[in-house]
């Protein structure tokens, strides 16, 4: 195949068919992923609509949180599609409670869906990036994992360990023709922000100065720039799209 094909966890979610409808946009072949049946009949009609299906993309069921699946589901897609140039590690939950309320497979499940995931994923590419000399790998993070956030103490633990997880992968591959970076979005409108109260929503809204929530297509941008070859000295970086929710140099 002559496109350069893209995985995408959690490709089916919110920001995840964003991400896919860019990358394919921009002429690579996306595999969006997704571990729950009927989770990608949405997905399915919006890549229609938009002229993406077929050619331009795939589907692939699996869970992120089981390793050995995860590498049966790589060497299924690249023997069906070719090998895979570009992973976005999209999929994560959440469980939000207050600390005090929070019981353990709250933390387990989020720590394992958002961060072991990543393992899971990328430690099934990664050779075939270093052979080929080329790859991209962009980790979707949060403003939360730098800036906590009540009520997810499991979230921002795993999204921060994210981040740690993409500067220290960056400079072990930087040589090898790949960079690793994060993209760390602030409230976004998906389902998972829709899905916290409304009263507490309407809190956080007024707090962030550009007064909105970010749309899906701008986080998405975000991750297309980074994929390009127009990024490639760009590594180890965390690229916030939050409406200047939180700023840091
Ligand atoms: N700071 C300080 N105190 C707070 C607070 C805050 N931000 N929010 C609530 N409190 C206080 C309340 O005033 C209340 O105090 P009293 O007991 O004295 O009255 C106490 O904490 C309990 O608050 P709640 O009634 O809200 O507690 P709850 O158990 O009903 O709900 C919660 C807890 C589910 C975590 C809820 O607060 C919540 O949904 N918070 C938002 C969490 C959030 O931002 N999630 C993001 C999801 S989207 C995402 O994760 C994407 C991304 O990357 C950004």
């Amino acid at each position: 195949m002559d496109k350069k094909l893209a995985l995408v966890t959690g490709g089916v979610g919110g920001i995840g068919t964003a991400v896919c409808k860019r990358l394919a946009a921009d002429g690579m072949f996306v595999v969006a992923n997704y571990a729950i049946p009927g989770s990608e009949e949405k997905w399915r009609r919006e890549m229609a609509a938009a002229g993406l299906n077929g050619t331009s993309s795939a589907l692939a069921f699996g869970d992120v949180t089981d390793f050995d699946a995860m590498g049966e589901m790589v060497r299924r897609i690249e023997a069906e599609h070719g090998p895979v140039a570009v992973l976005v590690n999209c999929a994560g939950i959440t469980r939000d409670a207050v600390f005090r309320k929070m019981t353990p497979e709250q933390w387990r499940s989020v720590l394992s869906t958002n961060l072991d995931s990543v393992f899971n994923v990328t430690r099934h590419v990664i050779d075939g990036m270093v052979e080929r000399g080329w790859g991209r790998i962009i980790n979707i993070s949060s403003v939360n994992a730098v800036r906590g956030q009540f009520g997810q103490t499991n979230y921002a633990s795993a999204k921060a360990g994210l981040l740690g997880f993409t500067k220290s992968l960056a400079q072990e591959v930087v040589r090898k023709g790949i960079t690793v970076n994060a993209v760390s979005p602030g409230y976004v409108q998906t389902d998972m922000v829709m899905a916290i109260r409304e009263d507490v929503r309407r809190k956080i809204v007024a707090e962030i100065p550009a007064g909105r929530l970010a749309m899906p297509e701008e986080v998405a941008d975000a991750v297309g720039f980074l994929a390009s070859d127009k990024a490639s000295y760009i590594t180890g970086t965390n690229l916030s799209v939050n409406g200047g929710l939180h700023m840091y140099a």
